[in-house]
């Protein structure tokens, strides 16, 4: 496996090879979810490139950006053990050449201001941008990308479409420990007793999906029934939406396709997941 550093070293690779190229953007401290998606983009592609980048842009003034865990020994071990072709760990400077301020940047309108785009004002400028420049330097036909993070997911796949991109994206369903949270590199944050009680994350919006869709309750009941039981074992919830899938659209009554998404605070660790299903 390879481990560029640079652009220039990752362009002089790239030039030389041929057939399909299956990008997985990653801010690295990997864990199996991010090694399924690895796993899918080879099923894809004739080669794999998983980038490793804790990108500052999307990172707002009071987030975790200096205390993100960075673990690239360990990350490469994996991605070689898993088969990946090149694995691409820019500087920041080499991303960000003249600075953050001075830096051209993307926005897409109404998907990046709802739900975490409320809470995180510029978050997803700075993915579209950072994702936008990895497309442009990696020069992938196909990139990857989890369901655990579905607005993150519709955010690319407007920017790619709005952009003409030439990428295919893909998404992968969410990968959980065997209590039901969804793996992230944030639980690593967690105490041994918010470990306990994150689970309830997942447990929540199965008993919102499954009062919508089979016990005929209605969505802002099922809503706020789940909001209580949340903060009264000591969440802090940020916010817990019913949405169309696709353009995330708040769900009507006629919308059969449903995303109900949740943020909630666990202690200072932020966790987001979210469910989707259909209604009969
Ligand atoms: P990161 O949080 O490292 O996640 C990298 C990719 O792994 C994302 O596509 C994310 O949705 C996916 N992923 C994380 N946990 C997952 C899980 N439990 N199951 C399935 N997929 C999972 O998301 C980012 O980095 C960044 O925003 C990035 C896209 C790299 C841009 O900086």
């Amino acid at each position: 496996m390879q481990l560029f550093k640079s652009r220039e070293e990752l362009r002089a690779w790239r030039n030389q090879q041929q057939g399909t190229l299956a990008l997985v953007p990653t801010m690295g401290n990997l864990h199996e979810g991010h090694l399924k998606l690895v796993d899918l983009a080879q099923q894809h592609a004739d080669q794999v490139v998983v980038s490793i980048f804790v990108n500052p842009m999307q990172f707002g003034a009071n987030e975790d950006l200096d205390s993100y865990p960075r673990t690239l020994d360990a990350d490469c071990q994996a991605l070689a053990e898993r088969g990946v072709n090149a694995v691409f760990a820019p500087q920041v400077s080499d991303v960000y050449p003249r600075g953050l301020d001075a830096q051209t940047s993307i926005e897409v309108p109404h998907t990046s201001d709802i739900l975490c785009g409320a809470s995180r004002p510029g978050h997803f400028r700075g993915v579209a941008t950072v994702v936008a420049k990895l497309f442009n330097m990696v020069q992938p036909t196909l990139a990857i990308f989890g369901e655990k993070d579905y607005q993150q997911l519709q955010v690319i796949r407007l920017m790619t479409e709005d952009l003409s991109f030439p990428v295919e994206i893909m998404g992968m369903p969410t990968e959980r420990a065997d209590d039901g949270l969804a793996l992230s590199s944030r639980n690593g944050y967690l105490s041994a007793s918010e470990r306990r009680l994150a689970p309830l994350i997942y447990q929540v919006l199965q008993g919102i999906a499954q009062a919508i869709q089979h016990d005929g309750v209605d969505p802002e009941q099922a809503l706020a029934t789940a909001r209580i039981a949340l903060q009264e074992s000591g969440f802090r919830v940020d916010y817990l939406e019913l949405k169309r899938q696709g353009d995330l659209l708040p769900a009507t009554a006629d919308d059969d396709q449903l995303v109900v998404l949740v943020a909630a605070y666990l202690g200072r660790t932020r966790l987001i997941d979210n469910l989707q299903f259909t209604r009969n």
